[in-house]
Parts: structure tokens; sequence; C-alpha cells
């Protein structure tokens, strides 16, 4: 009996404790500068949303909101204080507005464009774009492009290695070993993929440039080698040099029958 009486007692005061959060949570700040989300949306969906920018951007509060106190962090339903987050004066914020409507444009428009239901379509988010970072990354290969343009080859070279350090793992840059296309990961293409493209603008040396660097990262990639090697012979007219480079591809994947392929070919030019 007395037992039983506790654990009433126990599930009342969890009620109440329930309640009190409950309204603690339902206690929420009036927000006053609202003009893209809906004046009354509930702190935990505000915070969420927040959330998303954050993550979107790599950035915090702070790269939109004015700081006018100690921070110090927030909770469930809970705003960090130290804020005056009504302010509109960092150009950031204003400029995050903006693209609050432009996501909702580019979201209205989408289910017609693929056909599917708005409950079956994937909303973008700033991350399709920004893929956490403050200005949205270029694909690797444009900003390779631009500097070898302006700057010379071994300058964006060493921009390569320079922007490897910093971002690998991010989500900005693809420095994988994958071409472009069937079987490659999802990125934009490593430098495999930027040779071939040099390849096709028919910039030879430049591409074979990428590819060595491309070995200093992946000395196992048989793909670069046979690539090198296919240049060597079918454009550079080095047969003995060719025949080096593949040599090198069989030997870590000497089961390939592709590879064995392509060094018959190599072997028969004159
Ligand atoms: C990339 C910029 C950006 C980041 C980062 C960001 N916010 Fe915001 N925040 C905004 C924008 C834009 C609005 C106004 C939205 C609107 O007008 O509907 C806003 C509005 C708010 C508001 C409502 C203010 C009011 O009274 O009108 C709060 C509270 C808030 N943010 C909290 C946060 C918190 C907490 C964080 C960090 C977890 C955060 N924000 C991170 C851009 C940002
Ligand atoms: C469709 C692609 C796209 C989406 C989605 C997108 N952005 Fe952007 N954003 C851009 C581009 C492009 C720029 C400007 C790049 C430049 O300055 O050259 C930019 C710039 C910005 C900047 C200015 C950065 C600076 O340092 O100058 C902020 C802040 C920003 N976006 C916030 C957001 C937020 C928050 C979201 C999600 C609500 C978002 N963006 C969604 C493409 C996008």
């Amino acid at each position: 009996m007395v037992q039983r009486s506790a654990r009433l007692l126990l599930i009342a005061s969890t009620a109440a404790a329930l309640a009190t959060a409950s309204q603690a949570l339902g206690a929420e700040p009036a927000f006053t500068n609202l003009h893209v989300l809906s004046k009354d949306i509930e702190v935990v969906q505000l915070l969420a949303q927040m959330q998303m920018f954050e993550a979107g951007l790599g950035k915090d509060c702070d790269y939109c909101h004015v700081v006018v106190g100690t921070v110090a962090p927030g909770g469930p339903g809970r705003l960090p204080t130290g804020f005056d987050f009504a302010l509109d004066d960092k150009p950031t914020k204003r400029i995050a507005r903006q693209m609050m409507v432009m996501s909702r444009t580019i979201n209205a428009m989408t289910p017609a464009a693929v056909g599917k239901t708005a409950e079956n379509t994937e909303p973008v988010q700033c991350f399709n774009c920004h893929r956490g970072m403050a200005t949205p990354p270029v694909p690797l290969r444009d900003i390779l492009d631009r500097t070898t343009a302006q700057k010379g080859l071994s300058v964006a070279i060493a921009q390569y290695r320079e922007l490897r350090s910093k971002y690998y793992g991010s989500a900005a840059y693809d420095f994988s070993d994958t071409p472009i296309g069937e079987g490659a990961g999802s990125g934009t293409g490593g430098l495999q993929g930027y040779a071939a493209q040099l390849f096709f603008q028919g910039r030879i040396d430049d591409a074979l440039a990428w590819l060595n660097v491309n070995l200093e990262f992946y000395p196992k990639s048989a793909a670069t080698w046979a690539t090198i090697a296919f240049v060597q012979g079918l454009v550079k007219h080095n047969k003995t040099e060719a025949i080096r480079s593949l040599q090198k591809a069989i030997a870590i994947e000497p089961q390939s029958t592709q590879l064995k392929a392509q060094l018959g070919v190599l072997e028969a030019l004159p």
C-alpha cells in the first residue's frame, strides 16, 4: 500500500515536472523581427532552422547575430544568451534572409520540375549549395583552372596541396581518386577527372602533371598509371615509357584483363 502511493506520488510529481517543462517550452520569447519564418514559430522549431543554417554554412550564431553580452549556450527549447537576435545589423543576416526567400522559390518550383508531389520532393537546404562553407565552393577543377590561367601550373599545384591539407574530409571539395561518371564517387571528380577534362581541351602536359600529382596521393591508383600510359603511347608516341607506366598499373592490378589488353595495344605500336 505504502509502495503503491509512493509510486502514485512519483507519477504525480513526474507529471508536474513535465507540465512545468512544457510550460517553460511554451513560455517563448516573442520574436520581433521575423519576415520569412512564421511569427508564432516555436523556439524548438526556430532553433532547428538556425542549426540548419549553421550546418549549411559551417558557422555559429554570431556569424549572423550581434553579440551584446556574455554568450552562454542554450538548451532544448532555450536560446543562447548574450545575443540581440532581432537586430539586422550584420549583412550576413540580411543576405541569409534573402537566401531563405530564394530557397523557397526553388523549392516551390522543384516538384513540378521532377514530376513529384511536394511531400515526395527533397527541398534544397543551405547545405546543398554551401557544403559547409560561408561562400558556396566551386568545383576544385574550376579553382585550379583559374589559378593556372592567372598564375601558372606550379602555383595551382601548390594551391591543390594547400586546399587538400585544409579541407580533406570536408564536403567542400573532392580530393578522391575517382574520375567522374559511372563507378565514380559522388563528388565532382578528383584529379583523374580534371586530367580527363584537360586532355579533351588538348592540354596534354597539364593533364600529365596533374596525373602525377594524383600519384603522389594515390600511388596505388592503377587507373592513373593506365591513363598516363595511354597519353604517353598514343599522344606522345613514346612506346617505351608508355609500356613502363602500364607495367606499374599491371603490378598493382595483376588480374586485370583490361590492362593486359591495353598492353597488347601499346606493344603493337610502331
Ligand atoms: C546564416 C545566418 C544565421 C545564422 C548562422 C543564425 N541565424 Fe538566427 N536568424 C537568421 C535570420 C535571417 C533570421 C530572420 C529570419 C526571418 O526574417 O524570418 C534569424 C532569426 C533568429 C531569431 C529570431 C529573432 C527575432 O526576434 O526576430 C533568433 C532567436 C535566432 N535567429 C537565433 C539564432 C541562433 C540561436 C543561432 C545559432 C544556433 C542562429 N540564430 C544562427 C540568420 C541566422
Ligand atoms: C542555390 C544555391 C544556394 C542556396 C540553396 C543557398 N545559398 Fe547562400 N549563397 C549562394 C551563392 C551563389 C552565394 C554568393 C557567392 C558569392 O558571393 O560569390 C551565397 C552567399 C551567401 C551568403 C553570403 C556569404 C558571404 O560571406 O558573403 C550567406 C550569408 C548565405 N549565402 C546564406 C545562405 C543561407 C542561410 C541559406 C539557406 C537558407 C543559403 N545561403 C542557401 C548560393 C546558395
